[in-house]
């Protein structure tokens, strides 16, 4: 049993790139003293580990690497260090997270029609086995994203 535990923990933390992964509550001063909507405020540690964040954050990596054209190469998403949320008609997710450099293809995962994306522009799970096979370059790159997440809505996560 610990043993299980202890590989599913590993694995988990492969996964995620959790190893180099340090992350703190964000502290987002800007009009933090009055937590009213439309206000951003700090996502918690425990926050940062929800599906719903890890799926934001994902699909988010996803939409960057299909509009960021200085690259070829698919930048996959190995840290959410620290983010806030802001309710608007919506919420505006601003992440800050570490991208690592992999050794594949944007075209050889998403085909030569990148604009088009797949299912939708969201990223399926299938997508994220594939990108979790690829392997790692040095290169990392910290950066915000920013995203709208309408999920009632045809078009579901915006970079903003
Ligand atoms: C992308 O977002 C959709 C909708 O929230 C979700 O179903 C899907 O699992 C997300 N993709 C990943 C890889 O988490
Ligand atoms: C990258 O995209 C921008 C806007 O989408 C475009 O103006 C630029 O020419 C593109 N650069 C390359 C190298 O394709
Ligand atoms: C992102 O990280 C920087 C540096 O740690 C911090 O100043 C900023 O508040 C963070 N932003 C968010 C949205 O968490």
């Amino acid at each position: 049993m610990k043993i299980q535990f202890l590989i599913f923990l590993s694995l988990a933390a492969l996964a995620y790139g959790k190893s180099q992964c340090v992350q703190s509550e964000s502290h987002e001063s800007e009009q933090s003293e009055n937590l009213h909507v439309g206000n951003q405020k700090p996502l918690s540690i425990e926050e940062l580990n929800l599906d719903t964040i890890i799926q934001t954050a994902l699909n988010a990596t996803h939409l960057y690497n299909l509009q960021d054209n200085s690259t070829k190469n698919y930048y996959k998403l190995v840290c959410i260090k620290s983010g806030t949320s802001q309710l608007v008609a919506g919420v505006i997710y601003r992440l800050n997270v570490t991208l690592q450099k992999t050794e594949c293809l944007k075209s050889d995962l998403f085909g030569e029609n990148l604009e088009s994306g797949d299912d939708s522009g969201l990223l399926s799970m299938r997508s994220l086995d594939n990108i979790e096979n690829c392997k790692l370059s040095t290169e990392t790159q910290d950066i915000v994203l920013k995203v709208l997440s309408t999920p009632w809505k045809k078009v579901f996560y915006q970079l903003v």
